[in-house]
């Protein structure tokens, strides 16, 4: 989430902004026309762009974590999602731990940033984790929280629609309005900027042509630099590049959830093409979305391992449905 930290820039609401992108404010699922309501000149789904035949392979996916909630947090995800993209996904944490280690071998990083989550600990985890991705020569950065589920086939078509040499930006606005932050990169600070970011906690993904286009603010520490610059969270400085530096507008889906939303509304014959979900962390057991299946509340609180189960019925762990 992005939110003032030094008290010198400010969210303003300004409803017209809004306006001539249609339902996207409103639309909880994403169903609502599709997710496609600003494109930054780019081919979307249903365009005329040949069907691109996108494999799990091209996707690069960096799970943020921090060493408190390897145990809590990544075994959950170890035992569902990630295990369907197990040589995707990396995982960006802030201290070594051997049985991290053993499990996931070398697509564990550790980025040697601080723990303190602070905007310069997540902005330095950020930055090693653009690094990686431009060293792999992949063709799709995507990056995730720890308490994160990555549908993973639903990821794969979502990206397929696009094409990863254009200017591609994808993700959840947090607010339902541009930020606006003093430009301080491009000028003095006497201006101001207003761009959209996509909310960090629920995911976001950027094509390898943009991440390329970045490098000069992105690369090789420069992330880091850059936010001090503006002065913001790890989400809005990624938004500030693409969107105020570069000129790439984001592309807002509501198919990437977070837990600062209300999961509860999703509604539930939609869970299965969201994304990512979430779930509410210590303060907010209760926002989770509703899902039934497998697992009750007490057994799955997250009800991640409910909707692996709808998704993957014939995993082990699984209880088999419908065969009593
Ligand atoms: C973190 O430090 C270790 C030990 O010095 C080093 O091997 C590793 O490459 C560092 N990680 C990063 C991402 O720079």
């Amino acid at each position: 989430k992005c939110r003032t930290v030094d008290g010198d820039w400010v969210y303003t609401a300004r409803r017209a902004d809004t306006q001539g992108s249609g339902k996207h404010i409103d639309s909880q699922t994403g169903s609502e026309g599709d997710f496609l309501h600003r494109t930054g000149g780019v081919m979307g789904a249903g365009g005329s762009w040949p069907r691109n035949p996108l494999e799990l392979k091209d996707i690069f996916i960096a799970v943020k974590t921090t060493r408190k909630y390897h145990k809590s947090r990544l075994d959950l995800l170890f035992q569902t999602w990630v295990s369907k993209a197990k040589e995707q996904t990396f995982i960006f944490t802030d201290g070594e731990d051997q049985e991290l280690r053993r499990r996931a071998g070398a697509n564990v990083i550790n980025t040697n940033c601080s723990a303190a989550h602070t905007r310069q600990a997540l902005c330095c985890k950020m930055s090693v984790e653009y690094d990686k991705f431009i060293e792999s020569q992949r063709k799709w950065f995507c990056h995730m929280d720890d308490d994160n589920y990555v549908i993973v086939p639903s990821l794969l078509k979502l990206l397929s629609s696009y094409h990863h040499t254009q200017d591609v930006y994808l993700g959840r606005p947090s607010l339902d309005h541009p930020i606006e932050a003093a430009e301080r990169v491009k000028s003095d600070g006497s201006v101001s900027v207003k761009f959209w970011f996509a909310t960090g906690g629920a995911g976001f993904c950027i094509s390898r042509g943009l991440a390329l286009k970045m490098s000069p603010w992105a690369s090789l520490g420069n992330f880091i630099s850059t936010a001090e610059k503006i002065r913001l969270p790890d989400d809005c400085t990624m938004g500030y590049i693409i969107e105020a530096l570069l000129e790439v507008t984001l592309t807002h889906t509501h198919l990437f959830h977070s837990h600062l939303e209300n999961l509860q509304r999703l509604p539930t014959d939609t869970v299965l093409e969201q994304v990512t979900l979430s779930y509410g962390g210590f303060e907010n057991r209760r926002n989770v979305i509703s899902i039934g299946g497998a697992f009750s509340l007490v057994e799955d609180p997250s009800r991640f391992k409910t909707v692996h189960c709808l998704l993957y019925p014939e995993t082990d762990w699984c209880p088999s449905m419908g065969h009593h």
